[in-house]
């Protein structure tokens, strides 16, 4: 873990122009922070999903194709808190569907406390927690006859450029069997003036989530970044649909990471591209399912159209 983290910190911070894998936001401050920028005003995507999910719940079962005569298995990627998934399950339960419920998620934490909260609320629901990464999970789960709807919300797909999205869209494919179905949470291409703050909050809550990179590198790599030369620096182009962070410095200097045992030279105005969040039209989606044994099937969007959940079927 450690060995590959250096790799990667290495292998960026040695490129032109540099960068670093967003991946590295979610240590335990970093999950913390997370939470705090989807309850932000500014950041309207979990709004916009939530609205879809308790509003919009007979489109999204609809779109599945589902009966009460067929078993079937609800899988989550990356299930976090569930908020917004148990509106789907309750409609679900209260309509007498027969199905298991199985979270994947990296954090056992994370999903313990879901198993509990769902447990709760419907003691006799079927739930499977997997912890592990998604393909690992998605392969174990192959065999099994039952139809899988997958669901990948959020917007996480969007952290992924246009190739990496590609091959994970080509690779659930290869997992899932003809009939399944895979939600995507996508959000849509819009107004920079709606995009860019929810990327550079007021109260500076998704600065802190950046520049927490280089806190967990000086106290995991044993690093001295020292935060006051270096900034939070979003952008956003409504032409390519990219959001990029990157974390600039604010004046030449010269860091040493302690565990790869070299320094790095940032100059002043100098970026590292932390993050990509891409948001998608219909040009986009086209390009990232292409040849990928999925047809889009149904596309549900929240009042503004900010959002979308677009539904896939496994041809
Ligand atoms: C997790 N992911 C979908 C978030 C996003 O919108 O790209 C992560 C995030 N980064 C800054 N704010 C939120």
């Amino acid at each position: 873990m450690i060995e590959q983290f250096k790799k990667e910190v290495d292998q960026g911070l040695s490129a032109s122009p540099k960068t670093l894998p967003s991946k590295y936001f979610y240590d335990e401050v970093g999950d913390d922070l997370f939470v705090q920028i989807m309850n932000m005003p500014e950041y309207y995507l979990t709004d916009c999903e939530l609205e879809i999910f308790s509003k919009k719940t007979q489109e999204l079962i609809d779109a599945f194709d589902i009966n009460q005569n067929q078993e079937f298995e609800i899988i989550e990627l990356g299930a976090g808190d569930g908020t917004k998934t148990k509106h789907l399950l309750k409609s679900l339960i209260d309509q007498e569907y027969n199905f298991t419920y199985i979270p994947i998620d990296i954090s056992q934490n994370a999903l313990d406390k879901l198993e509990k909260l769902l447990y709760e609320a419907w003691p006799n629901q079927k739930v499977r927690t997997m912890q592990g990464d998604y393909f690992g999970v998605l392969e174990s789960l192959r065999e099994g006859k039952k139809k899988k709807i997958v669901l990948f919300m959020g917007s996480n797909l969007g952290n992924m450029p246009h190739d990496r999205a590609h091959d994970f869209i080509s690779k659930l494919g290869v997992n899932l069997n003809k009939g399944d179905r895979l939600l995507l949470g996508l959000d849509i291409i819009k107004d920079r003036s709606i995009v860019l703050p929810a990327y550079n909050d007021a109260q500076g809550i998704t600065k802190a989530f950046n520049l927490n990179l280089l806190t967990r590198m000086n106290r995991e790599l044993n690093a001295n970044f020292d935060l006051s030369g270096f900034d939070h620096d979003p952008e956003y182009s409504e032409e390519t649909g990219a959001a990029k962070s990157f974390i600039l410095s604010t004046k030449d200097q010269e860091v040493i990471i302690t565990a790869i045992g070299k320094s790095y030279h940032f100059k002043k105005g100098e970026r590292i591209q932390t993050e990509i969040s891409q948001k998608y039209n219909a040009e986009i989606l086209q390009e990232v399912t292409k040849e990928s044994h999925f047809e889009i099937t149904d596309k549900i969007y929240d009042s503004r159209r900010y959002f979308a959940d677009v539904i896939l079927e496994r041809k």
